[in-house]
């Protein structure tokens, strides 16, 4: 019975660890039966959630035995002791979600050949890092240390660190805002949720910085020439703060940014044309779950590498038929996210521009089943997504749009306005642009066939006009 066992157990093993028959297959059994810790492929030892307060003692790795990746995540460990991984190859040791508040200086002392890539320290209740931690492992290119109680951090020792992440320290400071122009190698940095009130400078980033992201901290102004010292950011997350303003020259210093993301914040317009004229680059600008209300013409004319805009979850009751529609732009295969806002209308003209291939409209309540609307669903190369509003019918999916609408030859007819009404063809293409909310509210009221939508839009305009007051 017991040898049964054994075999079942050397073969599910074998199964686990290891492709080919070696001594690591018994290695595997040995650490299962000491620690509870499992192998899995490739390479890895996964001791999860078994409440170890130590560091597993290991044999040494050589040739035949070496565990790359150490997950001892959700343990017990409040202390790390010296030498605690001395003599194996380690590239990824995972310490998430413990108890550590002290780090000998000599913990990482002893790794193989440096081999360690990447530490994850997040989750425990770091308040004090000691620098000479990391000169025992000078290869480091990933530090996670978001869930911490860090107050302050000077780095020295870290040359080919690319990824820190200092999300969501919970000190009792402020905000958490270390210096760490240093950190020369660095390509990648997070600092969200810290708290962070005003940015006053990057002269505490390093000028290798490719990725900043700063989400969900209290951030309310861009000044001039922020980003004068990280040249080579490629993507900017500054969702979630409370931004307002921008300085026109904010952005002068980042030419090649290709993503920024400024959902969830204060906008109420559009950022200036003399604000984005200094990305020329960018591919995806995100604004959504902001305050809009109107697009000006030619607002985005200057981004002319745009794939994706995102404008959803706003309150834009306004699109003129040149903010897309322009002679200027030629926007490269766009994708506009218009969904969950406040439209009735959407112009033919406003999206007739042939780069445009794909429109969110969902969620707009108060969209109108109008033949400009169905003209612009007729354009080969645009995807339309989303609803109008008195059938409900699905505009991407199928041709029951017509419930409402009837091409004819030269032009459309609705028979859902007021009478069947027929639009020729050439006014659909020149339907005027909804511009001001009197425009809207005459329109509506001549309209008797659907009375609840009426008073639907005449109160949230209502909403719009004292918003505007205030
Ligand atoms: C595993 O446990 C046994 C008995 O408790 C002990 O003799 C052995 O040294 C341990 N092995 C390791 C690798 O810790
Ligand atoms: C790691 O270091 C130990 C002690 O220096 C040595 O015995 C072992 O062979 C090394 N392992 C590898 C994979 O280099
Ligand atoms: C965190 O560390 C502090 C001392 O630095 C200690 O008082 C506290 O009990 C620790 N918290 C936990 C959850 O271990
Ligand atoms: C950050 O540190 C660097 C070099 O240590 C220093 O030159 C720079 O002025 C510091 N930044 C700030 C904002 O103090
Ligand atoms: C824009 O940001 C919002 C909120 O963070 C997010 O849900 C959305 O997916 C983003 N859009 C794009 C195109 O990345
Ligand atoms: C585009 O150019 C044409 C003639 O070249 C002009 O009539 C039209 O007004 C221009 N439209 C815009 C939006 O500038
Ligand atoms: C559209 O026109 C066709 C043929 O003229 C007619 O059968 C159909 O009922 C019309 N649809 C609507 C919604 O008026």
């Amino acid at each position: 019975m017991m040898w049964y066992l054994i075999l079942i157990t050397i073969y599910f093993m074998q199964e686990q660890c290891s492709s080919t028959f070696s001594p690591f297959t018994n290695l595997c059994l040995l650490v299962q039966t000491n620690y509870s810790c499992r192998c899995l492929i490739p390479k890895t030892l996964y001791c999860y959630n078994l409440k170890l307060d130590h560091i597993p003692q290991l044999p040494l790795s050589n040739k035949f035995i070496q565990w790359n990746n150490w997950i001892l995540a959700k343990n017990n460990f409040k202390y790390l002791s010296a030498h605690s991984f001395i003599g194996h190859t380690i590239h990824t040791i995972d310490l998430d979600s413990n108890y550590l508040s002290t780090i000998d200086i000599n913990a990482f002392m002893g790794i193989n050949g440096s081999s360690l890539r990447q530490l994850i320290l997040s989750n425990n209740n770091l308040s004090y890092l000691h620098l000479s931690i990391f000169k025992h492992i000078p290869n480091l290119q990933t530090l996670i240390l978001n869930g911490n109680r860090l107050q302050s951090l000077t780095f020295t020792q870290l040359n080919n660190l690319e990824v820190l992440e200092l999300d969501q320290q919970k000190n009792d400071k402020d905000e958490f805002l270390p210096n760490l122009s240093a950190i020369t190698s660095l390509l990648t940095l997070s600092l969200k949720f810290n708290r962070i009130k005003y940015l006053s400078s990057s002269h505490i980033f390093p000028s290798s910085l490719q990725s900043l992201k700063l989400t969900g901290n209290f951030i309310r102004h861009l000044s001039s020439r922020l980003f004068r010292f990280v040249p080579n950011l490629r993507y900017l997350y500054l969702d979630s703060n409370r931004i307002e303003t921008i300085d026109s020259n904010a952005f002068l210093d980042i030419k090649y940014l290709l993503e920024l993301n400024l959902a969830g914040n204060r906008f109420k317009t559009i950022p200036t044309y003399f604000v984005l004229e200094k990305l020329p680059y960018l591919k995806i600008f995100n604004l959504s779950f902001n305050q809009l209300t109107i697009l000006l013409p030619n607002s985005f004319d200057t981004l002319l590498n745009l794939e994706e805009l995102d404008l959803g979850q706003n309150q834009i009751y306004s699109l003129s038929s040149h903010t897309f529609c322009t002679n200027k732009s030629r926007f490269q295969q766009l994708s506009v996210d218009l969904s969950s806002n406040s439209l009735t209308t959407i112009d033919y003209c406003t999206f007739s521009n042939k780069n445009i291939k794909f429109i969110n409209v969902g969620y707009s309540r108060q969209l109108r089943c109008s033949c400009s609307l169905d003209k612009l669903k007729l354009i080969d190369q645009i995807e339309l997504k989303g609803y109008c509003n008195s059938n409900q019918h699905i505009m991407s999916s199928s041709n029951q749009f017509e419930k409402c609408l009837n091409w004819t030859n030269g032009g459309c007819k609705n028979s859902c306005e007021r009478e069947t009404y027929f639009y020729p063809l050439s006014q659909i293409e020149l339907l005027p642009t909804i511009s001001s909310y009197s425009n809207i509210i005459e329109s509506k009221t001549s309209k008797s066939w659907h009375y609840q939508t009426n008073f639907m839009s005449t109160f949230t305009l209502l909403i719009f006009h004292f918003s505007n007051i205030f």
